[in-house]
């Protein structure tokens, strides 16, 4: 377990003996990332060298070396009697001209917008994100960039990013892969259509599951497959539906960890049961896996990837939810017997995203700043969940019925008959309210009626007024 130190946990900080960077580095490169993103303010103090070496089960001399690396560039201070600190003046702030203001967001006479209205989906909190450490990593790797990265022509993307992608599904999703089965994409669709090229044929069968996410349905379709819709229960797709209406299929896409749109959880068995079927049936999974490092409540279950022993997985994972959804960047982990294939493709379609922002990824993934912007972020969004069901909370029951996954950014309202979730989206629409209704995400006949409502763009406030609101409207 963690224990808060002066300010920061340990969990904040860790030393990974595989690396291949010094361990004394490492430390100092946290320590570093933490007061860069704010996370550490000036004049913060530091746990004493023998307390935070004790913690992270390394020599004292260590750590020492770590402050001392960070006092002499400036970013700690130490004084006799007090401690380490964060310096009052850091060393960028001494960098930045008078002229050069700050980045953070801004609204420039040019671009303007409408301001978004809750419950509408796509949006993180922008006031949470890193803003000053992305522009300074993006402008230090850019202004005087390594030759490997002009000359880079690897079109399964920048190797460091795909090492450091490796490194965040072994801790996050227990999934142990290489970095050269890591391929960058520019989001889930591209994933999507890379696996169509080479996994599927025309005509071959693939299990969606009913409800499902509608865009991915669009890919699959549009690439010639079959697609088949498989109902979805508590426990996410149900196999033996899969089975009966297609046990020869050559695919099925799944979300797991969080099912898009319900929101349930596939528990460890229905998972067992799905590999268990895709050995047999000789059929590919593909795991569409985009925000279940936001978990509020239990622990995440591992990835199927990480269960599958004779089967073939394909992951898919986006940085739109927990980093940037303009970013366009995601990527798929392949199985190794499919990485030549998967290459092949790359080569010969389409076009691998931009490389500008992957080394700056990987540097924030390695610093450890990624991973603490993951945890606050979940902390944010957290609250803001809390605060939503308890704004929504006078209507449950009567006016319609509140499903909160335990993961994800989006809340499911069942709605009771006969309303019908179109007419209660074009009512809110009307009110200044956005929300998706349940029913577009089905491809065949029955389709049950529920309105989806994203939280993560909205303080607690526009949450409060915009539940208020609906509750309003739906009585
Ligand atoms: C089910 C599902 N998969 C994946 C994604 C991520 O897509 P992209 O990486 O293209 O932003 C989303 C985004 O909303 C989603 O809802």
């Amino acid at each position: 377990m963690s224990r808060p130190l002066s300010g920061i946990s340990t969990s904040e900080i860790g030393v990974d003996r595989e690396d291949r960077l010094p361990i004394q580095q490492q430390i100092a490169k946290q320590i570093r990332a933490l007061v860069l993103s704010g996370r550490l303010l000036p004049r913060a103090r530091l746990p004493s060298t023998r307390v935070l070496s004790e913690e992270l089960q390394v020599a004292r001399a260590t750590v020492v070396e770590a402050y001392e690396q960070l006092v002499s560039e400036g970013y700690l201070e130490t004084r006799l009697g007090s401690g380490t600190r964060v310096a009052a003046e850091l060393p960028e702030a001494l960098l930045a001209t008078a002229s050069r203001a700050p980045a953070r967001m801004r609204e420039t006479a040019a671009v303007t917008r409408e301001p978004a209205r809750a419950f509408r989906s796509g949006l993180v909190d922008w006031a949470g994100f890193p803003h000053d450490e992305w522009g300074r990593l993006l402008g230090r790797l850019w202004r005087n960039p390594p030759l490997a990265l002009l000359e880079h022509n690897d079109p399964f993307g920048w190797l460091p990013l795909r090492q450091s992608i490796a490194r965040h599904l072994f801790e996050w999703r227990a999934i142990s892969c290489e970095a050269e089965q890591v391929i960058i994409t520019a989001g889930s669709l591209d994933a999507f259509d890379l696996i169509c090229r080479t996994s599927l044929r025309a005509g071959d069968a693939i299990w969606f599951e009913e409800p499902g996410y509608p865009t991915a349905r669009r890919i699959f379709s549009q690439a010639g497959a079959k697609v088949v819709p498989v109902p979805v229960d508590s426990e996410g797709l149900v196999v033996a539906q899969g089975v009966e209406r297609s046990a020869r299929a050559r695919a099925a896409f799944v979300t797991p960890a969080r099912q898009y749109p319900t929101g349930v959880t596939m528990p460890l068995a229905r998972r067992l049961e799905l590999l268990e079927w895709a050995a047999q049936a000789r059929a590919t999974i593909i795991e569409d896996d985009y925000d279940s490092e936001y978990r509020y409540v239990g622990k995440p279950l591992p990835a199927l990837m990480s269960l599958a022993s004779r089967a073939s997985v394909i992951y898919t994972g986006s940085f739109s939810k927990v980093f940037s959804p303009i970013l366009r960047l995601g990527y798929c982990v392949v199985p190794k017997a499919l990485v030549t294939g998967f290459r092949a493709d790359r080569l010969s379609h389409g076009a691998p995203p931009s490389l500008m922002a992957q080394p700056a990824l990987a540097e924030l993934m390695d610093s450890g700043a990624f991973a603490i912007h993951i945890r606050r972020m979940r902390r944010i969004y957290a609250s803001r969940r809390r605060t939503l069901i308890e704004a929504l909370r006078p209507g449950d029951g009567r006016l319609y019925e509140i499903q909160a996954s335990p993961a994800g950014l989006m809340l499911l309202l069942r709605l009771p008959r006969p309303l019908r979730d179109g007419q209660a989206v074009a009512r809110l629409a009307r009110a200044g309210i956005e929300v998706q209704s349940l029913s577009s995400h089905y491809a065949g006949g029955a389709r049950q009626q529920g309105l989806l409502l994203s939280f993560a763009g909205y303080d607690e406030a526009q949450l409060q007024a915009a539940a208020t609101k609906l509750i309003e409207v739906l009585s």
